[in-house]
């Protein structure tokens, strides 16, 4: 049983394959926080201290003992109100506008099966995967305050879920102003902090900072998970690397705005959280009413970072991500953006569809462009009627040709938008998210509809179905390509909802399109990754990564990117070089080689290359199609880092260990240097491994130790890819076949 009750100490734990966790109700009645670490037996209350913490607060419940001090003690729950100065999770306000409150544990109840949240995205289990849900009831009987604190256990994956439900159980209103959603106090520890950052164009860049004493930030103000800061912490004892150490991970299954905070306090502990943005957040709570907070993944690891990566992978791509395409093969694309942009004919999509299908490639996506009077990205979003003389015939019939060529057919699509410019906007202006009397910010020209509004999401799902009954769509691009500023939704009671009440429409509007079309592929995108995070993943299996589609920056991007999500979710293209966003020039083969870590696909009009590059095209594709199950679910290994290293490697390796992809860049290069080596990780110990392509042996050993020449790869942006099987010393490898 994953979660135990210990009657005796007053203890909950939560137990994975390698982890514990656990918490303790104290004797005045409030859920302290114990440890979350290697797998341990026994009661941890031991770690618990006190000394006079007079200087700090002291509830009533401690009757004049100074010692007891939330303000000191670490805790499941922190909430404004009962001496804990340090940031909490939550924060409310009763009807006379006083803040504050003081819950304390009022119930428990283990069940099997992991909990799922209304309207908001969440893991799921599967049967045989022994999960279970603790719910633990906090209670504030003078505001009728309840608050159920939700954790899910997916024991095998070693995966911890959290939430929490807000209710108002009382009689008098009552007005949230803050709600994370998880925090992991450590009592004491030298920590680093690692948090992924970036722009549009550069997302995810890692960075890794001693966590010092006050409070550090991240999160997003702007209505998406952004490509600011990627909603994923991970803490990591200073020492802990790749291979070794202590690390911990929140990971925030939501797409809007959000915070993360990491706090290192007083006494050198440190507390890190994470859940909703708190900025232009007050959520009102009537009488019977309750708010849920979003759901946050945690996972430890003490075996390294790579070891927390895996983990997170599997829970994303097995447990968060859902449907038809989860396990399945992705179509090899050819998107039109960067090959056309908004210019182009019907014929050109159809002469793009036969390039495609004598490239082997599998689907053809017609990006942005195609609707109503739309050639330039000031004007049209949100009147999704096709530009029948721009593209020579309907959609129907467009799609009929692509498909007689044996090419499947997706679209891009931008539902969330409105342009000013717009029949839609000039018919429904309240539609958009404006406040009245106020100019709104313009992003890209556009406005955001007010998805917070049921009648709102009602119109989208129409509009959206009417476009995907015009024939055989078998692939969505879901474009987002502007951030939230202007919150106010005609009719609203509280615009500080607004927000949270938009994501709940974005969410519902998802099901029902996936409900609707069960088999239809749909790719998340906002301006590239501006919305990559594990709740869009819950509904869309794979995301345009970033609009930058140079190998060489695309190296930074995909290494922040798998600290927390799987090459399965990633959204990889080659482009044309000269690159259209950085003017590098980089060899056709590493283009492939770096978008063979994602979902692979073209970006750019084949009619521009020569023979001899559709000719090396050609064998990509099919050399993708013997390798997409193992970047799909291989295991996903690090070998070096873009911003430090002059060669970054990474590996996918087969759950059974016999299958390995080894893949490097050279990212520097300096006259007559030595010879530089890649060492491989995670293959099978004493067995041997033959490289498919070279047929040349390596004992599995010795590659993990000592490493393999780059022989192959000694020019600037060179790059190698080694797929290694493994043959226990018989030689038996034929083309293209596993052993
Ligand atoms: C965004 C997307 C691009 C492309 C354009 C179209 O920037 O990230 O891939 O679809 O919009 O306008």
């Amino acid at each position: 049983m994953p979660i135990l009750y210990d009657e005796k100490s007053n203890t909950l734990t939560i137990v994975t394959d390698h982890t514990s966790y656990q918490m303790q109700v104290d004797a005045k009645g409030y859920l302290l926080h114990l440890y979350y670490g290697t797998r341990s037996a026994g009661c941890m209350d031991y770690l618990l201290t006190y000394a006079d913490r007079g200087g700090s607060a002291n509830p009533p419940a401690a009757l004049g003992d100074r010692t007891y001090s939330l303000d000191a003690l670490p805790q499941e729950f922190p909430f404004q109100g009962a001496g804990d100065c340090r940031s909490p999770l939550l924060r409310v306000r009763d009807a006379s506008g006083a803040f504050g409150c003081d819950l304390r544990f009022s119930s428990f109840r283990i069940r099997d099966g992991k909990y799922s949240l209304p309207g908001l995205p969440a893991a799921y289990d599967e049967e045989g995967d022994g999960a279970q849900t603790l719910s633990v009831i906090l209670q504030d009987p003078r505001l009728g305050l309840e608050v159920e604190l939700l954790y899910g256990v997916l024991p095998r994956l070693d995966v911890i879920c959290r939430s929490a439900i807000v209710r108002n159980e009382g009689k008098g209103a009552l007005l949230v102003d803050k709600l994370e959603s998880a925090c992991l106090d450590f009592v004491h520890g030298e920590l680093d902090l690692i948090c992924f950052y970036g722009r549009h164009a550069m997302e995810r860049i890692p960075s890794r900072q001693r966590v010092e004493p006050g409070s550090r930030l991240i999160g997003s103000r702007r209505g998406i998970s952004s490509h600011q800061y990627n909603p994923l912490l991970v803490l990591a004892d200073r020492m802990t690397d790749e291979r070794a150490g202590r690390c911990w991970s929140l990971q925030l299954v939501y797409s809007g705005a959000f915070k993360a905070e990491v706090e290192r306090d007083q006494y050198d502990q440190i507390r890190a959280q994470m859940g909703l943005g708190e900025e232009a957040f007050s959520y009102p709570l009537d009488p019977g009413e309750s708010i849920v907070a979003p759901e946050v993944i945690m996972s430890f690891s003490a075996e390294g970072l790579a070891r927390l990566s895996q983990q997170l992978h599997e829970v994303i791509r097995t447990r968060v991500c859902r449907g038809y395409w989860r396990d399945r093969e992705r179509p090899v694309l050819l998107n039109s953006w960067e090959a056309f942009y908004m210019d182009f004919t019907g014929e050109d999509i159809v002469g793009m569809a036969r390039q495609a299908a004598d490239l082997g490639i599998d689907l053809l996506v017609l990006d942005d462009g195609w609707f109503s009077d739309r050639n330039d990205d000031t004007k049209a979003l949100g009147d999704w009627w096709v530009n029948e003389e721009k593209l020579g015939c309907d959609l129907g019939e467009l799609i009929r040709r692509v498909n007689d060529l044996g090419v499947s057919f997706g679209i891009w699509m931008e539902p969330e938008m409105v342009s000013e410019k717009s029949e839609l906007f000039r018919a429904h202006p309240d539609w958009a998210l404006a406040i009245p009397g106020k100019h709104p910010v313009l992003g890209r020209d556009q406005l955001v509809l007010d998805l917070s509004r049921t009648e709102v999401v009602d119109a989208l799902f129409e509009q959206i179905c009417s476009l995907l009954d015009q024939g055989n769509i078998e692939y969505l691009k879901w474009d987002y390509n502007r951030s939230i500023i202007d919150v106010y939704s005609h009719g609203a009671r509280d615009q500080g909802a607004v927000p949270y009440r938009y994501m709940l429409g974005l969410y519902g509007l998802l099901e029902r399109v996936i409900a609707r079309y069960p088999t239809l592929l749909i790719e998340g995108c906002a301006g590239g990754g501006g919305r990559f995070d594990a709740g869009m993943l819950y509904y869309t299996p794979q995301i345009w990564c970033s609009d930058n589609t140079d190998a060489v920056d695309r190296l930074t991007i995909q290494y922040g990117s798998s600290f927390g999500y799987p090459s399965s979710a990633v959204g990889a293209h080659v482009s044309a070089c000269p690159n259209h966003m950085n003017g590098r020039v980089t060899p056709l083969a590493t283009r492939a080689c770096v978008a063979m870590a994602g979902t692979f696909g073209y970006e750019l009009d084949p009619k521009r290359l020569s023979k001899k590059e559709l000719d090396t095209i050609r064998g990509q594709v099919q050399d993708f199609r013997k390798l997409s199950h193992l970047v799909r679910e291989g295991r996903y290994w690090r070998l070096g880092d873009p911003q430090r290293d002059a060669v970054v490697g990474w590996e996918y390796v087969s759950a059974d260990g016999d299958e390995a992809l080894v893949c490097a860049v050279v990212l520097r290069v300096e006259a007559n240097e030595g010879m530089r080596y890649l060492v491989p990780c995670g293959l099978t110990p004493g067995a041997t491994y033959v490289e498919r392509a070279s047929g040349r042996y390596y004992p599995a050993d010795a590659l993990m130790d000592m490493g393999m020449p780059l022989s192959g790869a000694r020019s600037l942006y060179d790059s190698v890819q080694v797929h290694l099987l493994r043959c226990d010393g018989v030689a038996d490898i034929k083309e293209g076949t596993r052993r």
